[in-house]
């Protein structure tokens, strides 16, 4: 990886850490256990492997040298010590991967410089986080020093936690004062854009005034895997009117749909032990924990999500759900189980005894209760949901016992893993004495249902998309949808389809020509070397991310396939291949050419992708210049940068010829090995 512009000027800035330092944090640092936070890594001679986190890849390209401290994507060229992997994973600049790496081993870093110098020259991620680190210290110091707090310190106590407790989860409070973090924020001198970009102040309609986000509430601070606080989750304090937990915005570093609370201290007791425990609420966890069971999670203030369950993976593939046993609680684990099976999980379901949560339990019971009963008691799925049948009494009653066995054949469409799939279904059969014939059937049903449902959803998202960008380009009006009865029509002529409209590039239909032609291997081809961005068309980008989707899900890729799903695929499909058909009836000489290129798919698929990264290169720096002219300094350093990086790698892509710009499948795949 190169070094950038900024970098080398936050180093220069930075100079008080030393190179002996920077050697002594590199050498005190594990990067298979940094790289590990995000990645699942597997032994292969003096390295490891694993699926590359920068791109998207099914099968593992991405390797770790110990012995030199550094990693290596031969997919997508990615590359580095481990610093620049912490660079790259998080956003951050040099110092800031720095700061992180050392903080995680224990290391002492000269303490920064002045904050309004920190500030002018670090970018809006490192500003965030620093934000965050500060409110994190604040709400926490707040918590312990001040006489107003008592009340907070003591339902906290009540709750049975220990102060140790309370100090490794770094929880706080933030008093119901209008702009108590703001103020103080402020007198240390850190930056309102970051506050407001860290979630932690808004602006007041009327008179535009900063006030503080969370007010009158006990504070969770939320970290990511490597132990940085990304974002808080406040309980509102007992008297106080508002919703019970409120959690930080959507932020630059805060998603919540992919964080899971408490995966900085639970992520080596997860591989440890092989399994996750996933509960509701952030006092599960922290009670659990507190009891001396580590390997706990929380989502925090969402369902259950596909990209939290694809980081909980690569820990480990099981995982234990225990919610609030009640309705809602019960309700919300069957609804976040087949998220998981569809994330390829190994699930196990338990009931607590009515009322409890693992909170209450473990604060009553004891961890070795505890522990017994996720013994006696858990259940895979199916067990599960016939335990729960039975007990309603659903069991009994044959229509009803119907519904509960189509249920879980539904849940059981959702498992990828065809060999897992068949012995479910065979488990489901011996439970419940209905023959496997009737039983698959109806799972082919269920997954046929679901396939469907998936690409009405991607078609949705794209049309929604396709009208967004509408509405703000060109103010024609796009042709009204099906059923989308409110929309006023303002043409009386029916306007031209969009798709129909817009030009594409040659190049781009030509790629997805390649991968639906060719099939699987250009797929993989294609798919490592660039990725949906590259698209300017939106159409084909759609088309792409189905196709890359679709070799993913391992479905059918064909023009059949592609003529007989719903619009707009048939369109794009002629689209694409009809041209095609007719440049080259324009004479024999564009025939013999397309003829002599597809004699080597691999060659002809190089020379667009080369054409396709010219123009996205393009695209980007013209996009860039446009940031800069509206950007501050800081933002406008790091703008500078990655234009200087596209502007030579532009030239470079000028100067090679398309063969030796892209390997080959063979050196891919050999790489691979
Ligand atoms: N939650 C939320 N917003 C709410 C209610 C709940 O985000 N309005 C999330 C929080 O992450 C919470 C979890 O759902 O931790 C579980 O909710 P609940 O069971 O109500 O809270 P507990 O964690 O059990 O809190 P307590 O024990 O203090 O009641
Ligand atoms: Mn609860």
């Amino acid at each position: 990886m190169l070094i950038g512009f900024y970098d080398i000027l936050s180093l220069m800035a930075s100079s008080r850490i030393t190179d002996s330092k920077k050697e002594e944090i590199r050498d005190a640092a594990d990067i298979v256990d940094v790289v590990s936070d995000y990645v699942k890594l597997k032994k292969a001679g003096g390295g490891f492997t694993g699926l590359c986190p920068f791109h998207n890849e099914k099968s593992p390209s991405f390797h770790v040298t110990p012995r030199l401290g550094i990693f290596k994507c031969f997919g997508c060229g990615e590359g580095g010590d481990v610093f620049n992997f912490v660079m790259k994973m998080e956003g951050v600049g040099f110092v800031e991967a720095m700061r992180t790496v050392a903080e995680r081993y224990n290391i002492e870093l000269p303490k920064e410089e002045q904050d309004d110098e920190f500030d002018e020259r670090t970018q809006l991620t490192e500003g965030i986080y620093h934000a965050l680190r500060f409110a994190g210290q604040f709400y926490h110091e707040q918590l312990n020093a001040e006489d107003e707090a008592a009340e907070a310190r003591n339902y906290l106590g009540k709750r049975g936690l220990k102060t140790k407790t309370i100090r490794k989860w770094g929880l706080g409070f933030a008093h119901d004062r209008m702009d108590h973090l703001y103020t103080s924020a402020i007198e240390q001198g850190i930056n309102e854009t970051y506050l407001f970009e860290a979630g932690l102040i808004k602006y007041s309609e009327n008179s535009q005034k900063p006030y503080d986000y969370f007010r009158g509430r006990l504070m969770f601070p939320i970290f990511n895997p490597s132990g940085k606080v990304i974002g808080f989750g406040g309980r509102i304090m007992e008297g106080l009117k508002g919703p019970k937990y409120l959690n930080s915005p959507q932020t630059k570093v805060y998603n919540k749909s992919e964080v899971m609370y408490g995966i900085h201290l639970a992520r080596n007791e997860i591989r440890k032990h092989d399994q996750s425990i996933l509960v509701e609420g952030y006092m599960d966890v922290i009670s659990l924990w507190q009891s001396g069971i580590l390997n706990v999670v929380a989502t925090s203030g969402t369902s259950v999500t596909p990209d939290q369950m694809r980081r909980l993976r690569n820990y480990s593939q099981n995982m234990l759900m225990v919610y609030d046993a009640d309705n809602a609680g019960q309700n919300a684990m069957i609804r976040g189980l087949d998220v998981a099976l569809q994330a390829d999980m190994h699930v196990r379901l338990m009931h607590l005894p009515e009322g409890e949560d693992p909170d209450s339990f473990v604060q009553q019971f004891g961890a070795d209760s505890f522990i017994e009963y996720t013994e006696k008691e858990s259940k895979d799925f199916i067990s599960f949901m016939i335990a729960h049948a039975e007990e309603s009494g659903d069991w009994e009653d044959p229509m009803s016992r119907k519904n509960v066995v189509s249920r879980i054949l539904s849940s059981i469409a959702r498992v990828k893993d065809a060999v897992l799939r068949e012995t479910l279904v065979d488990h489901l059969r011996r439970l419940s004495g209905v023959g496997e014939r009737s039983l698959l059937g109806e799972l082919s049903a269920h997954i046929q249902e679901q396939t469907r449902e998936l690409e009405r959803s991607r078609q949705r998202e794209y049309r929604q998309q396709n009208r967004e960008s509408q509405q703000t380009s060109d103010g024609n009006e796009e042709p009204p949808f099906p059923g989308d009865a409110t929309k006023p029509q303002k043409s009386v002529q029916p306007a031209p389809s969009r798709l129909a409209r817009t030009k594409k590039s040659p190049a781009e239909k030509e790629i997805i020509r390649l991968m639906i032609e060719h099939g699987d291997e250009m797929i993989y081809y294609v798919g490592q070397i660039i990725t949906h961005d590259y698209f300017e068309d939106e159409g084909l980008r759609m088309f792409y991310n189905d196709i890359i989707q679709r070799y993913n899900d391992e479905l059918p890729i064909s023009i059949a396939e592609y003529t007989a799903q719903d619009p707009p695929f048939p369109e794009l499909t002629g689209e694409i291949f009809i041209e095609q058909h007719s440049i080259s009836e324009k004479g024999n000489e564009r025939r013999t050419t397309r003829i002599t290129r597809d004699a080597d798919p691999f060659a002809t698929a190089r020379g667009a992708l080369k054409a396709i990264t010219r123009l996205y290169y393009t695209r980007r720096s013209d996009e860039i210049k446009r940031l800069i002219e509206t950007s501050d300094d800081a933002q406008r350093r790091q703008l500078y940068s990655e234009l200087m990086k596209i502007t030579k790698d532009k030239m470079m892509l000028e100067r090679t010829s398309a063969d030796e710009l892209f390997p080959s499948l063979e050196d891919l795949i050999k790489n691979e090995a």
